[in-house]
C-alpha cells in the first residue's frame, strides 16, 4: 500500500439542483436544514479504531471495520471540499481515536489548505497525543477535546481497561503548554467515577480550560438502553453543592454544554446532556462516520451512504444535490431520530464508529 495521497482536483463551483432540494438550499453560502437551523459544522469520524476500549464505549473485544470499508483520505479530502462549498465552515476530527491512524498529521494538513473551513478541532484520548503537540499547533488547530474520565489512575485503567493514565495526563499538560484551547470530557457513570467530578472541577482552578462532564448515552455496541442515574440535573447538584456561587455563562448557543464560572478559577466547569438532548434546537452539526455514513443527527442511523455514492463514481454536482436533499429531511430532534433508528437497528452502534 502506498503512503502517499493526493489532494483531490476540486471542481469548479456549480449551481446546485433546487428542483432537488426543496427546503434546504443554500442561503447567502449557508446550508438551512427542513426546521431553519443553519449547518456550519461537520464532525468526521477518521478512523473507528482505538487504543482505549472504553467500557461505556465498546466491549472489551472489539470487530473494527476492515480498511478498505473506510474512508480513504483522498475521499474525505473531496467530501470536505465539497461540503466547504456548501458552507460547512467548522471541522471536528474524530474517531475512534484519530492518531492510530496511519498519515493523520499529514491529512491535517491538506484539511487546513481547503478554501472555507475556517477552524479545525480534534477530540481525542490524549494517548499518542503529547509529543504531536507542536505541529498540531504549526497547522493552527483551534482547539482539543481532551477525553479523561478520571485523574485517578486506577479508576482510568479500570474505565480504559489499559494503563496509559501517564501518557494522556502528559497530553492535558502538554495542550494547555501550546496555548491551545482545552476542552476535557468526562463521561459520569454511576460506580465508576462519580467521586472524579469534585477532584476533576478542581483542576481548574489552576489550570485554564473547560472541564466538561457528559451524560452517558447509549452507543457502547450493545443494544443495553438502561436510562441513566446520572443525568445533567444530577451532576449539576454535586458542582452547586461545592461550588454555589458559580454563574452560569451564557455562551454560543451551538454549544453541546451549559458551562458554569467559578470565582477565582482560571478554567470553567460545564455539563453536556447528551442523554437528555437539551441542545437539539440549536444543532448546527452533521457527522460522517469511518464507513463513510452521513448522519444529521446522532441519534440516527445513518441517513446517506456517501462512500458507496463517491464509490460509484458520482459527480460533486450529485453528491451535493444528495447532501442536500437529506438535510431537508433532518429528524426535529435526537428523540425523533433514536424512535426512527429503533425501527431499523436493535444494536446501536459504539460511539468509536460514529465520532461522538
Ligand atoms: P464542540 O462544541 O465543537 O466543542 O464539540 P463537542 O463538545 O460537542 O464535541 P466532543 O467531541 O468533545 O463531544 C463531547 C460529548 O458531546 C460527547 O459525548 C459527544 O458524543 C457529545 N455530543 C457531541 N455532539 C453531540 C450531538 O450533536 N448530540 C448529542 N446528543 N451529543 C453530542
Ligand atoms: N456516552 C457519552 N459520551 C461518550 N463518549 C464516548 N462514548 C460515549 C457514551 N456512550 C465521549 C468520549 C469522547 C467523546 C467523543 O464522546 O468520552 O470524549
Ligand atoms: Fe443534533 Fe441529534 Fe445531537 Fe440533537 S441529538 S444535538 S439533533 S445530533
Amino acid at each position: 500500500m502506498t503512503n502517499s495521497f493526493a489532494l483531490p482536483v476540486i471542481s469548479a463551483p456549480q449551481h446546485y439542483n433546487k428542483a432537488l432540494a426543496p427546503t434546504a438550499v443554500p442561503s447567502g453560502g449557508r446550508l438551512i436544514d427542513n426546521y431553519g437551523r443553519p449547518i456550519t459544522y461537520l464532525r468526521l469520524a477518521v478512523t473507528d479504531r482505538c487504543n482505549l476500549r472504553c467500557f461505556y464505549c465498546m466491549p472489551e473485544t472489539m470487530k473494527f471495520v476492515p480498511q478498505k470499508e473506510i474512508l480513504s483520505y483522498e475521499e474525505m479530502l473531496r467530501l470536505v471540499t465539497v461540503a466547504a462549498e456548501m458552507g460547512i465552515r467548522k471541522i471536528r476530527i474524530t474517531g475512534g481515536e484519530p492518531f492510530v491512524r496511519k498519515d493523520i498529521m499529514r491529512f491535517l494538513w491538506a484539511v487546513r489548505a481547503i478554501e472555507g473551513i475556517e477552524e479545525i478541532h480534534i477530540t481525542t484520548n490524549g494517548v499518542l497525543t503529547a509529543p504531536l503537540m507542536p505541529e498540531l499547533r504549526a497547522i493552527g488547530i483551534n482547539s482539543i477535546n481532551l477525553s479523561i474520565d478520571s485523574f485517578d489512575r486506577e479508576r482510568f485503567h479500570a474505565i480504559t481497561r489499559r494503563d496509559d493514565f501517564e501518557a494522556v495526563q502528559r497530553t492535558f499538560y502538554q495542550v494547555l503548554e501550546h496555548d491551545i484551547p482545552l476542552k476535557v470530557n468526562s463521561v459520569v457513570m454511576e460506580g465508576k467515577n462519580t467521586d472524579d467530578i469534585l477532584p476533576l472541577a478542581a483542576l481548574t482552578k489552576e489550570y485554564p480550560f473547560e472541564m466538561r462532564f457528559i451524560e452517558e448515552m447509549p452507543f457502547n455496541g450493545s443494544d443495553n438502553r438502561a436510562a441513566i442515574t446520572w443525568n445533567h440535573t444530577k451532576i449539576l447538584e454535586v458542582l452547586r453543592g461545592e461550588y454555589p456561587t458559580m454563574q452560569k455563562i451564557e455562551g454560543d448557543i451551538h454549544s453541546t454544554s451549559v458551562n458554569y464560572a467559578i470565582e477565582g478559577h482560571r478554567g470553567t466547569v460545564g455539563i453536556i446532556a447528551g442523554y437528555s438532548r437539551t441542545f437539539c434546537g440549536a444543532c448546527n452539526r452533521i457527522r460522517v462516520t469511518a464507513k463513510g455514513m452521513l448522519k444529521t443527527c446522532l441519534y440516527d442511523n445513518g441517513v446517506l451512504d456517501l462512500k458507496r455514492l463517491l464509490r460509484d463514481g458520482a459527480d460533486d454536482t450529485t453528491v451535493r444535490a444528495e447532501i442536500l436533499q437529506t438535510i431537508a429531511h433532518r429528524f426535529k430532534d435526537g428523540y425523533e431520530a433514536e424512535e426512527y433508528a429503533r425501527t431499523q437497528v436493535s444494536v446501536l452502534d459504539s460511539m468509536s464508529a460514529i465520532g461522538g
